[in-house]
């Protein structure tokens, strides 16, 4: 308000001596208004450390120089007038991490923007789309009880009509309701986590034994297992997702996480051949009908086009293609005759499942030197083919002064008589030397780039003997 009022005198001012419109008043007006529409994010300092365990803060640690924050910008400022509006207790800040790097990294933040949701000693990162409504969506979740319960039958289909994935824990106090509390606390950035008694229940959910954890997705109910599922927050990170997903590589990278096979039809959305729509038909039938059988292991979905896979495998998928990943360790598995039948669908599932399809790629050594000379063959790649000039510039240039560095080497070497005279010395070894020679191999081991440089030594000694 004081801003408005100052900025209004601010015009009036001038515009009594309307020739004389002073330009740094206007600019100063200008930077006032929109510092009045900024208060809602407020900047956030090193005081900022002491004061962040008071509320409940939604922080975006940026740089000033990085594009992806100036875009979250306006949707920051978005975020933060709507969340006031709607009565949320969350606040909303910005801090410069680079200006304030040590309070920065005390939160844990590694990249710019992070999005942070701190609620007391609490630390939550948010990953997800950086829109208004998924932002917004996250602040509510996390801010409010992990756990939240549902009073009535009411409530109960209310939030199930709400929310594809949903966690309940049912049954009155118990050793297993910590833990339940424990791993929502961790996980709700993820999913929604509920906890109802049995008669809020409908009466078609019949739970062989209290208290219990469900999850409610796909139409139906999984209950967790202590015995079968391992501990309680492996088995959330693993049942939230559905078990038909529209997978991208984000959500591929998540589904790292959950330990599973994930198999896919790499198909095109905007041009689906029949083929490619009996693919995707034949795996979502598998992860309906056959859920009890594999949901355990798979996850089962569609990719829209194979750029993301082709980078994964370092190779190239036919669109559309089966194709079933190992995330764990990076292992694929191709079907060996195109699949067209549910049955030769089941065939290369289970023929993974008992190990005996052939895996491809992996996460070994010549794999990941694969992946070195891969990236580096891409980047060149792409560089030339979004500005041919610039890439002859990048990459033309430095060859160009190697090459004439190594000629330089070369001919200086040649050049230098003693030198020769050592090699030439080498090269007629006597018994005695040759142990001497055993040694320098030992070392050379150690040093591949003297190696290098000695065999071009012997080389152009070679010559000159001729
Ligand atoms: C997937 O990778 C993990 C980790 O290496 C391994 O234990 C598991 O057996 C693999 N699964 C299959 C089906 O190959």
């Amino acid at each position: 308000m004081v801003g408005i009022t100052f900025c209004i005198s601010c015009l009036v001012v001038p515009l009594g001596k309307m020739a004389v419109v002073n330009p740094t008043l206007v600019c100063a007006a200008v930077i006032l208004l929109s510092s009045v529409v900024n208060a809602f994010v407020e900047d956030l300092d090193d005081t900022f450390k002491d004061r962040s365990t008071d509320d409940v803060w939604l922080v975006d640690f940026y740089a000033p120089w990085c594009g992806y924050c100036k875009k979250l910008e306006p949707v920051w400022q978005e975020v933060a007038v709507e969340l006031k509006s709607s009565g949320s207790p969350v606040r909303v800040g910005k801090m410069d991490a680079t200006a304030y790097a040590g309070i920065a990294s005390d939160f844990g933040v590694r990249g710019y923007p992070t999005i942070k949701l701190l609620k007391g000693d609490l630390n939550y990162n948010y990953k997800g789309p950086r829109t208004k409504d998924d932002i917004i969506e996250f602040a509510n979740r996390v801010a409010g009880p992990a756990v939240r319960s549902l009073p009535s039958k009411q409530m109960f289909e209310h939030v199930m009509r709400r929310h594809d994935v949903l966690f309940v824990y049912i049954g009155g106090d118990s050793a297993l309701k910590e833990r339940y509390a424990g791993v929502a606390s961790e996980l709700i950035v993820y999913t929604n986590f509920f906890s109802a008694s049995e008669d809020v229940l409908p009466k078609a959910v019949g739970l062989p034994e209290l208290p219990a954890v469900v999850v409610f997705k796909d139409g139906t109910l999984f209950t967790y297992d202590e015995y079968q599922d391992g501990s309680l927050s492996a088995w959330v990170n693993k049942e939230r997702f559905l078990g038909y997903l529209q997978i991208d590589g984000y959500i591929l990278y998540e589904l790292g996480e959950t330990g599973k096979l994930v198999a896919m039809a790499v198909v095109d959305e905007k041009n689906p051949t029949e083929e490619s729509i009996r693919l995707k038909t034949l795996i979502q039938r598998v992860a309906t009908e056959y859920r009890d059988h594999f949901s355990r292991d798979f996850q089962f979905g569609h990719m829209d086009g194979n750029d993301y896979i082709n980078g994964l495998i370092m190779g190239e998928v036919a669109v559309p293609s089966i194709i079933i990943l190992n995330t764990s360790n990076e292992q694929y598995f191709l079907p060996t005759e195109p699949v067209e039948t549910m049955d030769q669908l089941l065939h290369l599932i289970n023929s993974v499942l008992d190990g005996t399809a052939q895996a491809q790629g992996g996460d070994g050594f010549f794999q990941r030197i694969k992946r070195v000379a891969y990236d580096a063959k891409t980047t060149v790649m792409s560089v030339f083919r979004s500005s041919p000039l610039l890439g002859c510039f990048l990459f033309g240039l430095p060859l160009g002064v190697i090459s004439l560095m190594c000629y330089g080497i070369c001919t200086a070497e040649s050049d230098d008589g003693a030198d020769d005279m050592e090699m030439l010395k080498r090269d007629g070894l006597t018994d005695e030397e040759e142990e001497e020679e055993g040694q320098g191999q030992a070392m050379e081991l150690e040093g591949p780039g003297e190696k290098e440089e000695e065999q071009e030594e012997k080389s152009s000694t070679d010559k000159k003997v001729d």
